[in-house]
């Protein structure tokens, strides 16, 4: 058995220096070493077989040569990752890096920051306010006191009996008021929450709101900034239209439509087959609304607006479901 043992060792040297590769290492350490079937455990098994008084010193010899080229297989391994890019079988540094995919801004994101940047460039400064909001600014301050009918417009999601998550971005504006004077110029973007879903609803959805006061601000001047608005985010003149409409704390109040861009103004079940999208509501502060925050309406007028941003984006990208920006599907995120 000792013969056994010395010639393994020496078969087991001789193959190790041939070895040249990761995946040829491995299998010599299957070979001599592995647990079942390799040749030095083979011989090991028979050491019972041995005369008693021999045992000790195979076993000890045997123990030797397994330790012994234990450590060669380590130090091989070692050899071979320090063999970089010479075909040496360890980590190929020359080869091509594994792709790392980068996150990026959802779309209703990206267009809700091209909005703002649009108002910037008009002159306009951004703030932002609280997603929960008291009933006191989404309301009253707004002109639209308890069990006033107009609150119907709002499906609200409520909190507590004064606490709510804000139904649109227009309790800014009361805010931003109560703190600065005139002029102002202001574009407020945000989530807001409403009992809402369909095609073109969703329970939460983003408003940018706008604000201007200053002294003889007029109905011209906030057709001419939505137009010049409109103009730009869809990078065309795309025909809009300035709809009559109502709002407690505006007054004269507007909703402006955007001809449908999916069926081109012809009629589709996304503009509900009017040939147009209301993208935002609008109108001139109502002297009420002035008059709570201490601006006196003989001096100061102005006009606000509220945006949808995920209306305009599916206009923009020609989407007919808004609830797909919300299904987190990243074949439909990764256009953007
Ligand atoms: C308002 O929210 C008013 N605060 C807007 C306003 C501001 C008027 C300032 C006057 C002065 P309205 O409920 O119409 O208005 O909503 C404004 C826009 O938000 C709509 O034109 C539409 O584009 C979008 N919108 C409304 N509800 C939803 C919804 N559930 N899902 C997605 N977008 C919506």
């Amino acid at each position: 058995m000792e013969r056994e043992l010395l010639e393994l060792k020496q078969e087991a040297e001789e193959a190790l220096a041939q070895v040249t590769g990761a995946d040829q290492l491995e299998a010599f350490r299957v070979k001599f070493l592995g647990r079942k079937g390799g040749l030095l455990t083979g011989i090991l098994r028979q050491l019972g077989q041995a005369a008693p008084e021999d045992r000790p010193r195979l076993g000890q010899l045997a123990n030797d040569i397994k330790l012994g080229l234990e450590s060669s297989v380590d130090e091989k391994k070692a050899q071979l990752v320090a063999s970089v890019g010479t075909g040496g079988g360890g980590t190929d540094y020359s080869l091509p890096g594994r792709y790392l995919s980068f996150g990026k801004s959802h779309p209703v994101t990206q267009v809700m920051e091209e909005i703002c940047s649009i108002f910037v460039g008009l002159g306009f400064a951004v703030a932002e306010g609280p997603d929960v909001e008291t009933d006191h600014y989404n309301f009253e301050a707004l002109n639209i006191p308890k069990h006033h009918p107009a609150r119907d417009m709002h499906d609200t999601f409520y909190v507590s009996e004064s606490l709510l998550l804000r139904t649109h971005t227009s309790p800014m504006q009361a805010r931003i008021m109560e703190r600065q004077d005139p002029p102002l110029r202001y574009v407020v973007p945000g989530k807001v929450y409403r009992c809402d879903s369909d095609m073109t609803h969703t329970p939460m959805f983003h408003q940018v709101e706008g604000l201007l006061v200053d002294r003889q601000v007029s109905f011209a001047d906030l057709k001419g900034v939505l137009t010049s608005f409109t103009h730009k985010i869809f990078e065309r003149e795309l025909p809009l239209r300035f709809r009559p409409s109502y709002f407690p704390f505006t007054e004269p109040s507007a909703e402006v439509d955007v001809a449908c861009v999916i069926c081109g103004g012809s009629g589709c079940r996304v503009c509900k087959r009017t040939g147009w999208l209301e993208i935002l509501g609008s109108g001139l502060i109502d002297p009420e609304v002035l008059k709570m925050v201490g601006y006196d309406p003989d001096i100061y007028s102005g006009f606000a607006f509220g945006l949808g941003v995920e209306r305009i984006a599916m206009l923009k990208y020609g989407i007919d479901d808004i609830r797909l920006y919300y299904e987190n599907d990243l074949r439909f995120l990764s256009q953007f």
